[in-house]
């Protein structure tokens, strides 16, 4: 989306919530089929999915607080509590209840970090003329490696208590 003429840019803003539309995209036709989760459109939600939140807490979170002399951002530690609970969420075997889970808790999210006064607005604003500077290294974030899924106990014991710590609560048995 272009800013319109008498509209500042915001160039960091534009971009990362294209990425969340090109994300829920994906994981929509993941899950376009009732019986069975598309494995190769979930594969790409998951790599995208972590680069995107690579981007966040490695350039931008670090980025808005140098930009306020080392003053974390007020929402800082609640989005990193997220994107901990997603990551790990990535890990399992994708099942309805774990999609569901991952949409559940990306809808509040992402709306956080797009809202007016939200992450990417306050990112647009803090850095000013050295928007297009920061837009550059997010875009040159590097592809995450991606192990496979995994299901053992342990993986689903850390989701839990990850999960929890964030303050959401996994019930698989209900969905
Ligand atoms: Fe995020
Ligand atoms: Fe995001």
């Amino acid at each position: 989306m272009r800013p319109r003429e008498n509209e500042q840019a915001r160039p960091i803003t534009d971009f990362l919530m294209e990425d969340h539309r090109r994300l829920e995209m994906l994981l929509q036709s993941a899950v376009a089929h009732a019986d069975h989760v598309d494995q190769g459109a979930y594969a790409q939600f998951r790599a995208g999915l972590l680069r995107h939140i690579g981007m966040e807490e490695k350039i931008l979170l670090p980025a808005a607080q140098r930009l306020r002399g080392g003053e974390p951002l007020l929402i800082a530690s609640k989005l990193r509590l997220d994107h901990g609970a997603i990551a790990t969420l990535l890990i399992p075997t994708p099942t309805v209840a774990i999609i569901a889970m991952i949409r559940g808790i990306l809808k509040d999210h992402n709306t956080i970090e797009e809202g007016p006064g939200g992450l990417y607005e306050t990112c647009d604003e803090l850095a000013g003329s050295e928007a297009a500077k920061l837009l550059a290294k997010i875009q040159a974030a590097p592809e995450v490696t991606v192990l496979p899924h995994s299901d053992t106990p342990t993986v689903m014991n850390t989701l839990h208590r990850v999960l929890e710590r964030a303050g959401y609560t996994f019930r698989e048995d209900e969905i």
